[in-house]
This record gives C-alpha cells, structure tokens and sequence, in this order.
C-alpha cells in the first residue's frame, strides 16, 4: 500500500483559530462524557427568547423519540437576522452573484431585515399560518433566503422542491405534506438557459388535482426574467403587487424548540422520497456551531457556498449556518462552467471570497478542463476550502489542494446528510491533520461506530457500516407524516442504532473514510437518488415491463445511473426507444434522475423467489464480470450470461 499523505495543521492556521488539536479533544471528550454539561453552554450560541432548562431527551429505541432544549423558545430569523443588527447593520449579510455575470447584488443585514419583514407580512396577508406548510420552488436568487427566513419569522414551515425536478415530484411533494401554498419565479436562470418554474408550477397543480383531487389556494410569483407567463385568476398573485404596502416590520413569533422549521424531500431505498423533518432549535444550534467551528469563520470573511438552496447543504451552509453567525454568504444562481471554466475562480477574486465550500463532482469537471482556467485568475483571498456530497477521490483532493488553493488552504472534507441536519464528520482546520479522502473525526457530540452486517460494535482499524450511537441536536426528528418509516429506516436495522446507509472505513488513527452507500441509494453528483424511484418511472413507461437500476463509477459524476429494461412482448428495444425512456425518466423525476445507460435486457437474474440480484447487476455495470460470485441460487443463470453478451455488444 501506499504512503498516505498526511497534511499538518500549518502553523498560520493554528495561530488564529477557534480550536486548536489539543482544544478540539477536550472538547469532544466533553461532549461524550457529559452531553448535559456540554450542550447547557454550547446551546448559547443562539439566542433564546426562553433558556431551555431541559437539554437532552432522546430514545433511539422503541417509539424513537428525539428532543432537545424542548422547554427552550427562539425564532430562527430573530437568529439569523435581529440579533446581528446592533452591531452588523451596515455589514454585508448576502452577496448575489447572477447567472449573467454582468449581474450582481449585495445586501446588508440592516437590509435583509426589511426585506424578510416585507416578506413574512406578505405571506400572513396571503393567511400563511404558524404551522402551515409552505412549498417553494425557486431559483437561486435573494427572494429565495428571504422567503425561507419569512417562513421561519412567522412559524410557517417550509419544502423546498430543487428547481430542476419536474412537476411530478412538485405535485407529489405537495401532496405528501398537504401544503396549499407555493412560492415560485416567473423563471429561472442557469448556464443561459431558461427554467419554466412557473409553467411547471401550474403542471404540477394539474397533475396534483388529477391523481388526488386536490388544489392550491396560492401561487406566489417573484418575478425573475420578466417571461411573459400565465397567472391564474384568484389563485397566482405577483409578488411585487402584493408587497407594495406591506410594513417593514413583522414581529418574529416565538417558536418552541421542537416546533418544525422545514421540510426537505430526500430519496430513500425504497418508496417515494421521504419528507425529512427538521425542527427549530437543535437544528439551529447544530448549524450555527459547525458552521463557525468547521469553517473557522471570522466576522468579515467572506464565505461561499455554491450549492442550491434546493438541497440541505443550501438550507445549512448557504442560508441558517451563516446568517445566524452573522457572517457573509454569497449565493451564486449560475453553473461553474457558464460562460467558461474560470467562472469560480473569477466569482471568488471579483468578491474576495475566503471560504469556499463546493462538491466533489464540480471538482472534477473543472479539472478535466485543465489548469489554466484557474491559473488565469489570483485566488489570494481563498483561506480555506470545503468539499461535501460524496467521497473526494484522492486526485481530485490534490487538485483542489495544490491547483485551487496553491497548497495554502486546509480542505475540509465534510461528511453528512439530509437527515443529519449538518455536518458530523469532518476536520477543524485549526486542529486536524488532513488525509486526502478521508472525512476524518466527529464533531463534537457526534459518536460514530462501525458495525457488522450482525450489527457487532467493531473496534479499533477495520471498515463496516458506519451507525451513530446517540442523538445530536441537528438530527431530523421524523419523516413528517410517518413516524413508523422513521423508525422502520434508520433504526430498524441495528437495535438502538442509528443506521447512516454508508460505509466506512476507520484507520489506525481513528480517522473515518466513508466507502459509499450500502443500500440501493444512488449518489450522482452528489445527489441522492434511489433506485427503486428511478424503476418506478421506467416502468410506469407503456412500453417497460420490467427495470432494475444500480449505480456504476462515472468519471465526473461519481456514480452514474445504469439501468437494465426488459421491454414488454412484441416491443422493439431500438435506439429510439432508448432516448425516449430517457426524456420520460427525465420528465417524470429530474433531469438528475437521467439514466447515463440503459441495458435492454432479455431477462433480469432473479432467485427462485423472484427477488432481483442488483449484485450482478451491480457487477456487471461495473464490467467486472469475473468475479460475479456465487450465481447457483438463481431461477435461471443463463440469464447472466445473455446480459454480458448484450452488455459486450453495446459498449
Ligand atoms: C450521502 C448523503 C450532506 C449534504 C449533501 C448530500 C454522501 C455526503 C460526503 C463526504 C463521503 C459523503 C454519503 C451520505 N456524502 N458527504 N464528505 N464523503 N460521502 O446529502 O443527499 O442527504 O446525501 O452523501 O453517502 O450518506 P444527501
């Protein structure tokens, strides 16, 4: 095996940092030895409008009951936003950087606080309530955080719907939550092209009243391109109409802790997505300290994300994390490659950004365009950077690390999840020696654990399914609407456990190296798409009798989707029928959820009792077909061989 390179904290870092290696022990020792007294100071970093004198309440067996400062009271926009204005007023709180390049913003705090105010007043005009579900649809623009922190000023609770899925996924999320209010743009904007949002928006209420019956009371516009587009009478309503006479100023409703905040759709390995539940104080307090700790950020830095605020990462690390610290965050509604492959270069040096936090699968797309895209720009106020999403393969590590960042900023490679809220795994960059590819330690409080396919605690360097052994504050409470699938997919699988999906491996150092998901989740890009959605699409196509999906290595992408058809009788499996399941996966789910390759397949390989082995299939996928294992428990195991054939000849 190969040395592995081991990065030192540099000495800069070390010097001017929130938690040095010797502070970080400390602290997490702390943390686990007595969670009370950790969290009853580290729960400070917000402001409470009521202490929380209960701090931890939490049962991962039974029922699985999860709270924490469950006495406790606060708003999150009152965190994000009123709490700054003393003293950061006149200070940038957002930068908007336009899909144009030509196009830009800055907002202060001061102003943010008007606009959220306007906002949220606009909403109780509408007769948005505390506790109603309220569902956006938007694109990457300033409207889009001020309508999130509108929500949480008056207790509504917000679903984001990323804006590249389609209006089917629109319509189910919709339903699933029983929400009757949707925020959207006339369109969006990304890499020059248009995004009907609108138009979309209005499939997905035909749709939804199609399959279910039901309807919308509201469609709130915010004009973005000036298309012109259909407003339905009595039901769609401009936002620049309706805030015209709005006041400035909407008082922030006094939320208890474990009141829901949002509500974020993520894919599972089986079923339709899950609504993750999110609620009001731990999640805050969770966001705001891995935020400061993992990015180490000081007041006037500026930081980037550059997710969508459609994913978790967008609500954490664009959105919660950085307001409620009062720091700088710049939203980026464009793609890293429009108009060329130095826009993230050209986006930082333009606004001096010190932080950036991106995903792996931008990584290597930038890195096949080669290095003079980034060695055209001057990325002197870079300081620190961020990858998250999938597991960064080392050459990719030593791009970001020596091209990107001259070997001058420390990267951390930070693993978590929808459901986790923030991050759990990752270095402090003024406390951890960094391994490329490796996410490295748990943050404070978080106390991960491998385990056997019997769910046997393992010690010491070994690799296994990675659980978590307690609650954290960030944690997700439920699967909003059912409780029992909660329970039945996090903790089902390891009594008392929760079960994280992923595999992992930890070193002798005791350093954690997520291997990938262990069930039938599919990450492409960083996104999370399950198998069985994307067959259930492919079936519900008229000429699809069967389909089986499993995720392959794609050189940017991570993984890619291979999916396997079986076509009914007297279908002709042609190349047209092939782009045409593509356009129909891509129409019914995302654009994410395309298939990179489909597999006509005379017969898929199944046990006697009919259950498909996505192992093989896996395998074959991969193109590593001499090591199939053990075939004898198959109904047909010529089937096998037919599937090689025809995977030869189509590649
Ligand atoms: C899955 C969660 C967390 C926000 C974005 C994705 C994978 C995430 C890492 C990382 C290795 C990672 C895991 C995880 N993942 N970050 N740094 N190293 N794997 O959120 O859509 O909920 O997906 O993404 O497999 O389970 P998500």
């Amino acid at each position: 095996m190969s040395e592995i390179a081991v990065y030192k904290v540099p000495e800069s870092v070390a010097a001017n940092t929130f938690c040095t290696e010797g502070q970080y022990r400390d602290l997490y020792k702390q943390s686990i030895n007595d969670p009370i007294a950790f969290w009853s100071e580290q729960k400070n970093c917000v402001d409470w409008f009521r202490d929380p004198q209960i701090i931890k309440n939490t049962s991962f067996s039974g029922e699985v009951s999860i709270k924490w400062f469950e006495d406790g009271e606060l708003n999150v926009s009152y965190n994000c936003i009123d709490r700054h204005l003393p003293s950061r007023a006149n200070e940038i709180a957002l930068i908007w950087e336009g899909d144009n390049p030509a196009e830009s913003a800055k907002v202060t705090y001061g102003e943010l606080a008007r606009e959220v105010n306007r906002f949220a007043n606009v909403l109780k005009s509408l007769g948005v309530k505390k506790g109603d579900r309220v569902t956006m649809y938007m694109p990457m623009i300033l409207e889009t955080t001020y309508a999130m922190l509108a929500c949480a000023r008056i207790g509504a609770v917000h679903s984001i719907v990323f804006g590249g899925f389609s209006p089917d996924a629109v319509a189910s999320r919709l339903d699933d939550c029983q929400s009757s209010f949707i925020i959207t743009a006339d369109e969006g904007l990304r890499g020059g092209r248009k995004v009907p949002l609108k138009a979309n928006v209005d499939a997905a209420i035909v749709e939804l009243a199609a399959s279910t019956g039901r309807s919308v009371d509201t469609v709130l516009v915010v004009r973005r391109t000036g298309a012109d587009i259909a407003m339905t009478k009595g039901r769609d309503v401009w936002y620049h109409d309706v805030s015209q006479d709005v006041s400035d100023h909407c008082d922030p409703e006094p939320m208890k802790a474990e009141d829901p905040l949002f509500i974020l759709y993520t894919s599972g390995s089986t079923g339709k997505p899950k609504g993750v539940l999110h609620t009001t104080g731990g999640y805050l307090v969770w966001v705001t300290m891995t935020f400061k700790y993992i990015f180490d950020y000081k007041p006037g830095e500026v930081y980037w994300c550059s997710a969508d605020v459609g994913w978790i990462t967008g609500h954490s690390y664009i959105v919660y994390g950085p307001l409620s610290n009062g720091a700088t965050s710049l939203v980026f509604e464009g793609v890293p490659n429009y108009p060329d492959a130095s826009r993230f270069w050209n986006v930082i040096d333009n606004f001096k950004v010190n932080i950036f936090y991106t995903a792996p699968t931008a990584i290597r797309a930038l890195m096949r365009e080669g290095e003079d895209f980034v060695k055209a720009t001057d990325r002197s106020s870079l300081r620190l950077l961020g990858s998250v999403g999938e597991p960064i393969n080392p050459e990719a590590w030593n791009w970001y690390y020596t091209v990107v960042g001259e070997g001058r900023c420390p990267i951390v490679d930070t693993w978590w999840q929808t459901e986790t809220g923030g991050v759990l795994i990752s270095p402090l960059p003024g406390a951890t020696p960094l391994k490329p590819g490796s996410a490295t330690r748990p943050f404070f409080g978080v106390k991960p654990a491998l385990v056997d396919a019997d769910g046997n605690i393992l010690d010491g360097a070994t690799e296994g399914n990675l659980v978590l052994m307690d609650s954290w504050p960030g944690q997700m409470r439920t699967v909003y609407g059912d409780h029992e699938r909660f329970i039945q997919t996090y903790f089902s699988s390891y009594k008392g456990l929760y079960f994280t999906g992923d595999g992992c491996r930890r070193d002798e150092d005791g350093y954690y190296w997520i291997t990938g998901r262990v069930d039938d989740v599919i990450n492409v890009s960083g996104h999370r798409m399950g198998t069985a959605e994307v067959e259930s699409a492919l079936v519900a196509h008229e000429d699809v009798s069967e389909a089986a999906v499993v995720g392959y290595p794609h050189d940017i992408k991570g993984q890619g989707i291979f999916a396997y058809v079986t076509c009914k009788a007297g279908v002709e499996p042609t190349d047209q029928l092939r782009s045409d399941l593509v356009k129909w996966v891509r129409k019914e789910i995302g654009p994410i959820a395309s298939p990179d390759v489909i597999l006509f397949a005379p017969g898929l390989p199944k046990t006697r009792s009919g259950k498909i082995m996505r192992r093989i299939l896996r395998k074959i996928a991969e193109n590593d077909t001499d090591s199939l294992g053990d075939t004898s428990t198959l109904a047909d195991p010529s089937v096998v061989d037919d599937l090689i054939r025809t995977y030869r000849v189509a590649t």
